[in-house]
């Protein structure tokens, strides 16, 4: 039977780590929809292509051959056959990618092959995002917000990045983005029927269980 679990949420929620040992638990596929918005960026900025030329940005992600592993095992992302799984993460593109993300064209036609994947793989998924429980996924079986303090959030973001970063630069980083973000989707307050866990007090084992109580209810 279709079991398609929604999780939306700002950066440091948890969010990524927690969908996928939750895929696993509950043996279900795995869509990074972060990791499509980055693939774009990647592509664009790897051609040259100025991010505010929006018709030409909207050109490259419908055209974008783009492959993605749908498996909470293993991260692979892949752009024109060339690998870019850790590319993608790089603070080049994170600074990025909201320019992009904004762009009204790339976003539908980024939620057309999600929901594309979604249905390649029998409704049996969990998807993680911005915008999926209020639009990819709107009849998601489960919907979920994950949300946390901003303290929580950056102490996570900056173990996330090993301290290349000081504590100031992450702030500002994480706060834009967000602040970037949030005009494209709401993150931050659940929509009518979303179930909100808030992690600031979980540790991960803690985060899991209670995505999985939601499931399970
Ligand atoms: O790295 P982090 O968890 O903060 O973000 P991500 O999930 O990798 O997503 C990267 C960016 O893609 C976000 O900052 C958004 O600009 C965009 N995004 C989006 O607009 N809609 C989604 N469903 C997922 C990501």
């Amino acid at each position: 039977r279709p079991l398609v679990v929604a999780i939306d949420g700002p950066s440091g929620s948890g969010k990524s780590s927690v969908s996928k040992e939750v895929a696993r638990r509950l043996r279900l596929a795995y869509l990074d929809t972060g990791a499509m918005y980055r693939a774009v960026t990647w592509d664009c900025l790897d051609r040259e292509l100025g991010l505010g030329d929006s018709a030409l940005v909207e050109a490259s992600a419908r055209a974008l051959d783009l492959e993605l592993s749908t498996s909470a095992d293993f991260e692979y992302v892949a752009v024109r056959g060339q690998d870019v799984t850790a590319a993608i993460r790089e603070p080049r593109i994170s600074a990025s990618v909201s320019a992009v993300a904004t762009n009204l064209g790339v976003r539908d036609e980024l939620i057309r092959r999600q929901r594309a994947l979604i249905a390649a793989h029998g409704r049996r998924m969990v998807v993680e995002g911005r915008d999926i429980t209020t639009v990819v996924a709107r009849d998601a079986e489960v919907r979920l917000l994950l949300t946390a303090s901003e303290e929580a959030r950056m102490r996570r973001r900056g173990l996330q990045l090993g301290g290349t970063q000081t504590a100031e630069q992450l702030v500002q980083q994480v706060v834009e983005r967000d602040a970037r973000d949030s005009t494209v989707a709401s993150f931050t307050q659940a929509a009518d029927g979303v179930y909100t866990v808030d992690s600031s007090d979980l540790d991960f084992e803690e985060t899991v269980s209670a995505v999985l109580d939601v499931v399970q209810a």
